[in-house]
């Protein structure tokens, strides 16, 4: 079989990487992953495949015209999954500006050049440009129902209103310029190699440290969690057999209140990694200013993505979460390079001589 190049924007960071993982490790693609690394992006998580000779990475920003053009010509892709983008809610409210420019205008630029690169393939049979999104772009729901294909955008937050506005321009490339598109919308992701700026991970580091766990207002917002392999595995799907056109929700129908997450993740640490004064972790839960405009509840019907395209999650919540916990038990140094800084330099040390 010839050379099949995918292209992958934002592999450094949590979901990239797993799909890079996955890639490598579960296919015959040879990838690019592209991601100028911002605060989020780490190729310590991309450690286990990085001399894969079918990996490359380029480190550019996917604003920058000209050097995704190159890339485009370059290697030749049979597609794009893209996954750069700002992706923490409560950055979002401090300093919208870096969504803006990431989330819509590092969209726009990669439709430009995609459809640049299009035009001009000689065979147009197996490209697609895969965009991926959020549940958050429908907004908030209460106490019953769930999101799906149909359901009308309604983003609340300058993250949700930046992918909602990305998820726009992906389609009116598709109906303007027939560009072939797929774009998946998915839930709250959770596994290994999570930034410990979200809740999951920042609730297992800060117990272990012995800090406080803090818990917007009363933890009663409901979150549907999925294991991020089971994204990965969805997401590449939606690139081998996704309708062109078409969007697809992701979700594994594990629908968690904040308090009941933390409280399970402090109870399989008491058992795992118990305390030497033998009290529970539990007892460090803090209660905190809510976030602002705080969806109440996501919830996702992905009924399409199961019967259309096959897919099903391997894991639900119990099973995702002891594993983890455990994962984060057993990388300890990963989690550390990140508290440190380290991370940074790690990548300078590794990187500056390929
Ligand atoms: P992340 O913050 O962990 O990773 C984002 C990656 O994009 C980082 O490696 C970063 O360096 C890179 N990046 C940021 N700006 C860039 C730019 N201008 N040019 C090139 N690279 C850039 O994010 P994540 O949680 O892995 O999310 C990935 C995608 O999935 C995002 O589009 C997000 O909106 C979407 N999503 C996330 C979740 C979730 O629960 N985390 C759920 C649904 C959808
Ligand atoms: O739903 C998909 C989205 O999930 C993705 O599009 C986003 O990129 C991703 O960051 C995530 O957004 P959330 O805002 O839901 O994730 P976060 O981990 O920040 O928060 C999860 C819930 O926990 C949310 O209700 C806020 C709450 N929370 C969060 C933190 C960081 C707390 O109670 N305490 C905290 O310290």
């Amino acid at each position: 079989m010839t050379q099949q190049t995918l292209l992958v924007t934002g592999g450094a960071g949590f979901i990239g990487s797993a799909v890079v993982r996955q890639l490598i490790n579960a296919s015959d693609y040879h990838v690019v992953n592209i991601d100028v690394l911002t605060y989020a992006g780490n190729l310590e998580s991309l450690k286990s495949i990085s001399d894969n000779p079918r990996y490359k990475f380029e480190q550019v920003d996917i604003c920058d015209k000209e050097n995704i053009a190159r890339i485009f010509a370059e290697y030749q892709p049979v597609g794009i999954l893209h996954l750069a983008a700002e992706s923490h809610v409560d950055r979002s409210i401090v300093g919208p500006g870096e969504f803006i420019q990431t989330n819509i205008v590092g969209t726009y630029n990669l439709l430009e050049c995609a459809r640049e690169y299009y035009s001009k393939l000689t065979d147009k049979s197996q490209f697609k440009f895969v965009h991926i999104s959020t549940d958050e772009v429908f907004g908030s729901l209460g106490e019953t129902g769930y999101f799906s294909e149909t359901t009308a955008y309604d983003p609340r937050s300058p993250y949700s209103a930046s992918k909602a506005s990305s998820d726009m321009l992906v389609r009116a490339w598709y109906h303007t310029y027939n560009l072939p598109i797929v774009i998946t919308n998915c839930t709250n992701n959770y596994g290994p190699y999570h930034f410990p700026e979200k809740l999951i991970p920042l609730v297992i580091n800060n117990a272990l440290a012995g800090k406080e766990l803090p818990i917007y207002g009363k933890g009663d917002n409901i979150r549907d969690w999925l294991y991020v392999d089971d994204h990965a595995k969805g997401i590449i799907l939606a690139y081998e057999k996704g309708q062109l056109g078409e969007s697809y929700c992701i979700g594994g129908h594990n629908e968690k209140t904040n308090l009941e997450v933390v409280q399970t993740i402090c109870k399989i640490l008491d058992e795992l990694q118990p305390k030497a004064d033998a009290k529970s972790y539990l007892e460090q839960i803090s209660y905190v200013t809510d976030r602002a405009g705080h969806d109440f509840r996501y919830a996702m019907d992905p009924s399409k993505i199961q019967n259309d395209l096959g897919w099903q999650a391997e894991e639900n919540f119990d099973t995702g979460i002891r594993k983890t916990v455990q994962w984060y038990l057993d990388n300890q140094e990963w989690v550390n390079h990140i508290l440190s800084g380290e991370y940074q330099s790690w990548i300078q040390q590794n990187y500056s001589s390929r």
